[in-house]
């Protein structure tokens, strides 16, 4: 069976009082239409079309090798109008749409899967999502007759007194035989409260078309009231980190202090790891078993094996092995592969750097483009000097090599195997093998000479004070 599916992001979202498109806003770190773009990765489908208008090329640019198709809705003429933009791409497929809301971010894959199936098992031409809360709001609501048949959905703006007592609410999810879509959209009319096509009018057009419409109903609105503003923006980022966390705490995590835990969607993290107050957790990151994470961490796409202790730290883009311990206060970032049992500790950054087994960088250090060998020592305060205003140049550190306090490494260059930098040296030419560098003024003493530049000070003073 093949499962289409079409998202509606082309409205402005003006009550979000933004320069950017809603459907663009992020719920924990990742833009509310691609987690809906995300979720039908899960549930299979093989052709997905975002409907784009509001702020097109951005949305299209945050789209970008995803895989989906875009149809352009120039003008937002309704919910309705906005499906029958898909037309060219879908119309006389075999097989069902799924028509989902572009601003319902937290929409879950098994939740699609469960209107699918309900469509299926039931015979529908069209499926209607809805769900019943306990007060009155602002959606369109389900009419039905007295045997329990849908009868049409009626928006809150166009609802009578009566009807907006009403408690079964539409969520905005769909599913309609593909064949029969078309034809429905195709008999809409703007003859409503805000003059635009609804596609909720499908509920009545297609039952006036001796299709069979039903409804599947969900318990938990969260997962589908849209978002209109940036209190609803706020409230789900809150709903889906409670949500994220539990399944996390329920898979071994140790949280300390989940309200102030954020992991995105996408993040895996392995059993008996801690994590401490104050992280954010993003893009494609994966944290082994029995680690110990933050207070205050962020990471994105970042790689962290087992057993590993990382505290105050903001890494992006790296590969940590197991063993390894870092910060409090180290940043690393862009490509960097810090390999099994290293320390680094505070105020050091690393960019683009392998640093080898059993490396130790405890203070105050930058290291950039860099290639550091096994049990190499960077003493405190070494910075490869690794941009010279135009280009990026490497350092290379061989194995068990050390680099003395407070050392410049102009790069490009190579510190050989178990050479010794001394403390204070600016390296601009290669060290080899087993060498001891030294490049730095010589210290030589005066005798006495403090006392005399004492006499000269106090002289000086003795005249400006007359
Ligand atoms: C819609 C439903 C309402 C339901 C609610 C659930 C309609 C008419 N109403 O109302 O019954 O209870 O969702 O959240 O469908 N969009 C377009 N083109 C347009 C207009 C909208 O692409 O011309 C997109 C928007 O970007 C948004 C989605 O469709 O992602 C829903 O539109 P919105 O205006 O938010 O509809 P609601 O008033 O919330
Ligand atoms: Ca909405």
């Amino acid at each position: 069976m093949n499962i289409y599916a079409v998202i509606l992001a082309a409205g402005k979202g003006t009550r979000m009082k933004s320069d950017k498109p809603k459907v663009l806003h992020e719920v924990l770190y990742k833009p509310m239409v691609q987690h809906v773009v995300d979720e039908l990765k899960k549930v299979g489908v093989s052709k997905t079309i975002v409907v784009v208008g509001h702020g097109a090329d951005e949305v299209k640019e945050a789209l970008a090798g995803q895989n989906v198709e875009f149809a352009l809705q120039a003008q937002q003429l309704g919910t309705g109008h906005a499906v029958l933009q898909a037309k060219s791409l879908l119309e006389g497929k075999e097989g069902l749409t799924l028509v989902l809301n572009g601003d319902a971010p937290l929409i879950q894959a098994s939740t699609l899967q469960a209107l699918i199936k309900t469509h299926l098992d039931n015979g529908h031409s069209a499926t209607m999502m809805t769900c019943v809360l306990p007060e009155t709001t602002p959606f369109g609501r389900i009419i039905r007759d007295e045997n329990g048949q849908v009868v049409c959905i009626t928006e809150y703006k166009d609802a009578t007194e009566e009807e907006r007592k009403i408690l079964e609410m539409n969520a905005g999810e769909y599913c309609f035989d593909n064949k029969y879509l078309f034809d429905g959209l195709k008999q809409l009319t703007p003859n409503n409260a805000q003059n635009e096509y609804y596609i909720t009018d499908l509920a009545k057009v297609m039952g006036g078309m001796g299709l069979k419409v039903g409804t599947h109903i969900i318990d938990n609105f969260n997962e589908v009231g849209g978002i209109n503003d940036r209190v609803s923006l706020a409230e789900a980022n809150e709903i889906l980190r409670d949500r994220i966390n539990r399944e996390h705490l329920l898979n071994g995590v140790t949280m300390i202090d989940p309200k102030t835990t954020y992991i995105g969607r996408d993040v895996v993290i392995g059993q008996d790891t801690i994590i401490e107050p104050g992280c954010i957790l993003k893009g494609n990151t994966v944290i082994g078993n029995h680690c110990h994470i933050g207070p205050y961490c962020e990471f994105t796409n970042v790689e962290v094996k087992d057993n590993v202790e990382i505290k105050f730290s903001v890494i992006s883009d790296s590969i940590v092995e197991s063993g390894t311990d870092i910060g409090p206060y180290a940043r690393l970032r862009t490509n960097c592969h810090i390999k099994e049992n290293v320390h680094i500790g505070n105020f050091v950054e690393m960019k683009k750097t392998t640093f080898g087994k059993g490396a130790k960088a405890a203070h105050l250090s930058y290291i950039g483009d860099a290639v550091v060998g096994e049990r190499v020592n960077i003493g405190c305060g070494t910075i490869t000097c690794n941009y010279d205003g135009a280009n990026k140049f490497q350092t290379i550190i061989e194995d068990d090599a050390f680099v003395g306090c407070n050392t410049n490494l102009v790069a490009p260059v190579t510190v050989g195997k178990g050479a010794f930098v001394a403390a204070g040296s600016t390296i601009i030419d290669e060290v080899e093998e087993d060498a001891f560098a030294v490049a730095r003024g010589r210290q030589y003493n005066k005798k006495g000479y403090a006392r005399v530049l004492e006499a000269k000070r106090l002289a000086i003073k003795a005249k400006k004070n007359k």
